[in-house]
């Protein structure tokens, strides 16, 4: 495919090849500017044949079974090879322009996003970013900006995770201590309460599985009208929601507050933003997870702006934001940036949704990810321990809990089980701390969240092997 110029072929693939001794990586550790895990990870197991749920550690013979999609990014596996040819293929005719250029790919791409927006959305403005999600967020709060004559301050809600720049940090929930300085412009964000209906503040004792309690009047619903109505200091643009939060612990909304929500910033010209960086792309069985709530919901909950990342470039950096169609455009000097028109991460995108939509993979999501929370929900009749388990598709937090009868959190549980996953080829994630003032740390939810690509056999491997695991850190306590 390619004929390399300057260097020999063998000359790249030395550079580029799997063998680094302890001393290159004890060096490069020493040089690192920011923390790196313990592994290396080495690659797939299966090169070139399509995308794969294992991946390999250096030094480690046998393969993990990944359930964290890497960042919750690899929704058609490690490498997959329809994507990885793609990438190849479009590097070889351009591999970079200048931001307002369109190339063929960006033309394709950009319809096809409008296409595929969900609900109102649909036919709506793109923008598009090399940057992922913290650039795509920025973009559409940029949007609700020059959208809006309400305000310069924009609602975010307690346990939202929207990024790490200086910006964004100050709409994501606190990390409090991990954090040594100020975020900017924190009097431009305004927090207020998101709906956590397992840990009810107002005393709810039955929301389960990310819906309310049946006796539960939406007292949150109400609480954020009031915020919204009342405790502003310069009048609200936008509000920014994770309709289904996933760092903060894979804590679904019940639909009854995006409805409530959506006619909150109706009634008070407030521009809504779904954060789908996690959720776009199949995850949670649609393409949108918007599209999940407005089918449980019997009507259109499409905001007017969606930022969305992770899966939808198989793995390559991609931000995306998607803005109804009557929304006003941004300027060049409003949103720019080098590599925000490049055409090897646009072919990649392009071709996973024809993948995702061509072999139907948010259907198998949904399939798969019903199995295992099937499986999780039989599991939690034997273990007390299994607090609440949410989803939907696969994107999967099941909380832990102290067997005490007061729900208390069980990081030491997730911990054990994430431990012994690792002994047993699986790998899991959990949810971020969430720091108390008073030094407490609640990051007890575990996350299955594997590839969307799983065949019967490795949802079958992931069940026996989550289990397996559970009984092992259970019988360590
Ligand atoms: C919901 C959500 N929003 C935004 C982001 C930020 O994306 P990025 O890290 O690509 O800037 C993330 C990343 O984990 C996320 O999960």
């Amino acid at each position: 495919m390619f004929n390399p110029k300057w260097l020999s072929k063998t000359e790249i693939e030395e550079l580029i090849n799997n063998k680094v001794s302890d001393e290159e990586i004890a060096r490069c550790r020493n040089h690192a500017l920011v923390p790196v895990f313990d592994d290396v990870v080495e690659g797939t197991i299966d090169p070139g044949t399509g995308g794969t749920v294992y991946f390999k550690f250096r030094g480690q013979e046998e393969p993990v079974l990944d359930c964290t999609s890497q960042a919750w990014s690899l929704n058609l596996g490690h490498a997959p090879s329809d994507v990885n040819y793609a990438v190849a293929l479009q590097a070889q005719r351009s591999n970079h322009v200048r931001y307002g250029y369109l190339t063929p790919v960006r033309v394709k791409l950009t319809n096809k996003l409008a296409d595929i927006a969900p609900g109102r959305m649909q036919g709506g403005r793109i923008a598009l970013n090399n940057l992922g999600g913290g650039g795509a967020i920025e973009a559409a709060i940029k949007t609700a900006f020059v959208n809006s004559r309400s305000g310069d301050q924009i609602l975010t809600f307690w346990r939202g995770y929207h990024g790490s720049n200086l910006a964004l940090t100050g709409a994501t929930q606190q990390l409090g201590l991990a954090i040594r300085y100020r975020p900017f412009g924190i009097d431009r964000w305004m927090k207020t309460l998101f709906p956590y209906c397992f840990r009810c503040p107002f005393g709810y004792k039955n929301g389960f599985n990310g819906k309310k309690d049946p006796e539960c009047h939406m007292e949150c619903l109400a609480l954020v009208k009031q915020h919204v109505e009342n405790f502003h200091i310069s009048g609200i643009a936008g509000a920014i929601i994770e309709p289904n939060q996933g760092a903060g612990g894979q804590i679904p909304a019940p639909v009854e507050f995006l409805v409530g929500l959506k006619q909150i910033c109706k009634e008070n010209k407030i521009k809504l933003i779904y954060d789908e960086c996690q959720t776009g792309f199949g995850r949670s069985g649609k393409m949108w997870i918007t599209e999940y709530y407005s089918e449980l919901a019997g009507e259109d909950v499409s905001p007017d702006i969606i930022a969305a990342t992770k899966g939808a470039a198989g793995g390559f950096p991609l931000g995306i934001t998607i803005a109804r169609p009557k929304l006003k455009m941004l300027s060049e000097a409003e949103e720019h940036s080098t590599y925000s028109s490049n055409p090897a991460l646009m072919a990649a995108s392009l071709v996973t949704i024809e993948i995702l939509q061509k072999h139907r993979i948010p259907e198998n999501a949904a399939k798969q990810g019903a199995k295992i929370t099937a499986f999780l929900h039989e599991l939690q009749q034997k273990y007390p321990q299994i607090g609440d388990i949410r989803g939907p598709g696969l994107f999967i937090g099941v909380e832990f809990v102290k067997d005490d009868g007061k729900r208390t959190p069980n990081n030491e549980l997730v911990d054990k089980i994430i431990k012994n996953g690792l002994d047993n080829r699986i790998l899991f994630g959990k949810s971020m701390p969430i720091l108390k003032k008073s030094g407490e740390m609640m990051r007890n939810v575990l996350k299955i969240k594997p590839p969307l690509i799983l065949s019967d056999e490795e949802t079958e491997e992931i069940c026996v092997r989550f289990e397996k695991s559970l009984k092992q850190a259970l019988s360590d306590n």
